[in-house]
């Protein structure tokens, strides 16, 4: 620990999506902030947000009808009070973001809006298509450098919080040449996003490994609803080829998914919904029909739009399928489920208040209560602001002072060497054994494989990030093997059915896992 150069601030908030940045802009501009991010600012799971932003702002919505949906989509454990916060701030967010300066597309002079999975009501504002993570990060970082008060690192690896007792001290991280260092604050904020990087196929960019969530659970914190993970039914499969995402947005403008006879199927796994169902049951009904006919991907259809059309509402998709060789919108587009969306993580409170003070969170990393069991459709960018702006609120009225006496840090165990082919072993169990479909035997197996496996002293940044992923990967594992039932995301085959006993969250703190 290079303990010289240490840094000072009154907030830490580690990562630079959405959350962070938001929180950041929020943040009074007289605090000391410091913000860390792994790679280059950008690099997030915001940049590649495609569909878009959920809010009622229009006539025939309102925020009691996005909170029913959003409610009916998580399968009975959302937190009411939670959603009902959620939405009814969406239109401000909005407003917010406006003002920031983010242009969102407009349809005959008013924001258009589009439909998503399960969403009652056209909701969903975008940006240049299906552009929309870029243009409100591009918007925000431009905002952001104007801020004298927030000094960004970029390339730099937050590797823990530095607790003591329970109270927050500072954080260690390996700058960008990979020397290790200490920032002493009263402040943390994890914006540090989701872990979809433990599944060999993701829609989620290399930065999504869940540090922070593994962070925090080192720290002490809370952990709850880690077995819900949400897979994206419409992932591009092509050999060789990342899972570039295809916007359920294409789906909302009248897309639908076919089997390899050509056949659409949605209709019998969700007669009102279709292919605009909920995603967790879009998902396994894909799993399903490509058991039946044996095969490793279906097919989406968008022959009914025209090429400008197609191509102007999704300028992104249009180009990265041409890209790969697809002719759209006359080639069918072959797509299988990916993972996409962590709904567990730390648990936070309606200030994204942890159980640690000085430790909040907010975004991805994060279990608000808001999404259940299952996550609706373009709420998570909406989440990223409410709880940015809550944060903000509850810093700008709780000053706190660096409490700092003298920070230790100490690392125990023996050192670790982890191997590439470990983390790709590790990815692939994870989607053989704790993907769409689960069972005791495959979670049993999963649980040897993970316990075999050392947590010792780590060396270096892609050690650090497989220990993050083992981590959560047995917080998951766990959870999926307490949960004896089907709910939402969470798919065991041995129980395929709700049942009201387990409509509790499952928590953990350190070694201890318990219900509420
Ligand atoms: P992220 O945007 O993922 O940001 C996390 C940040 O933390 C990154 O900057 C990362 O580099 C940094 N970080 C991580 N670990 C560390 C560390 N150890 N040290 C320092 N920095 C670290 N949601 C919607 O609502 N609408 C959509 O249309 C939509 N489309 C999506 C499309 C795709 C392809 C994907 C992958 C997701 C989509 N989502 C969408 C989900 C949504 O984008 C994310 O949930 C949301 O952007 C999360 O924001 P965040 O700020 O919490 O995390
Ligand atoms: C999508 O555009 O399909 C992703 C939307 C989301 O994950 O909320």
């Amino acid at each position: 620990i290079d303990t010289c150069t240490c840094l000072n601030a009154d907030v830490v908030i580690i990562g630079s999506g959405l959350a962070g940045l938001y929180t950041a802009l929020q943040l009074d501009s007289t605090l000391k902030v410091v913000m860390l991010t792994k790679d280059i600012l950008s690099e997030s799971n915001t940049e590649y947000a495609q569909g878009g932003i959920a809010a009622a702002i229009c006539r025939e919505d309102s925020p009691g009808i996005h909170k029913d949906d959003t409610i009916n989509a998580g399968h009975g454990l959302c937190e009411k009070d939670i959603v009902d916060m959620v939405v009814s701030k969406g239109p401000k967010c909005i407003k917010s973001l406006l003002d920031y300066g983010v242009k969102f597309d407009q349809s005959e002079g008013e924001i258009a809006l589009t439909r998503e999975g399960a969403h009652s009501r056209r909701r969903v504002l975008h940006a240049k298509g299906d552009g929309t993570g870029k243009v409100i990060r591009e918007t925000l970082e431009k905002c952001l450098i104007k801020r004298k008060n927030v000094k960004v690192l970029e390339k730099t690896f937050a590797i823990d919080i530095i607790t003591e007792g329970k109270e927050v001290n500072g954080v260690t991280y390996l700058d960008e040449n990979n020397k290790c260092k200490i920032i002493e604050t009263p402040y943390v904020v994890v914006a540090s996003g989701g872990a979809s990087q433990l599944y060999s196929y993701t829609t989620n960019p290399e930065v999504s490994t869940g540090d922070g969530i593994a962070m925090a659970y080192r720290a002490g914190a809370k952990m709850r609803d880690m077995e819900f993970v949400q897979f994206h039914p419409t992932a591009l499969y092509l050999k060789n080829t990342p899972r570039f995402l295809i916007s359920e947005a294409v789906r909302g403008e009248g897309a639908v998914l076919k089997n390899p006879d050509s056949e659409r199927f949605m209709e019998k796994y969700h007669p009102k919904l279709q292919d605009l169902a909920p995603r967790d049951i879009v998902s396994r009904a894909m799993a399903e029909e490509m058991e039946k006919f044996q095969c490793q991907h279906l097919y989406l259809d968008i022959s009914h739009l025209s090429k400008d059309k197609f191509a102007k509402r999704f300028p992104t998709i249009y180009k990265t399928c041409q890209k790969y060789g697809l002719n759209l919108p006359g080639d069918l587009i072959p797509v299988a489920p990916a993972a996409h969306y962590f709904m567990g993580g730390i648990a936070i409170d309606f200030y994204g208040r942890t159980n640690i003070k000085g430790l909040l969170a907010c975004g991805e990393a994060t279990s608000s209560g808001l999404h259940g069991a299952n996550r609706l459709a373009s709420n998570s960018l909406l989440e990223a602001l409410v709880y940015g702006d809550n944060i903000a609120e509850y810093i700008k009225e709780n000053p706190l002072e660096s409490n700092v006496k003298n920070i230790e840090v100490t690392t125990i165990g023996t050192p670790l060497v982890v191997k590439d082919s470990e983390e790709e072993l590790l990815t692939a169990k994870m989607w053989e054994l704790a993907g769409i479909k689960r069972n005791r035997k495959k979670l049993v197996d999963l649980s040897t494989y993970l316990n075999q496996k050392e947590i010792g002293l780590v060396e270096n940044r892609d050690e650090m990030e497989y220990v993050n992923m083992l981590t959560i990967a047995k917080l998951v594992c766990k959870g999926a093997l307490m949960r004896e039932e089907s709910r939402g995301g969470h798919f065991r085959e041995d129980f395929p059915f709700t049942d009201k006993k387990f409509k509790v969250h499952i928590n953990f703190i350190k070694n201890e896992a318990w219900t509420s």
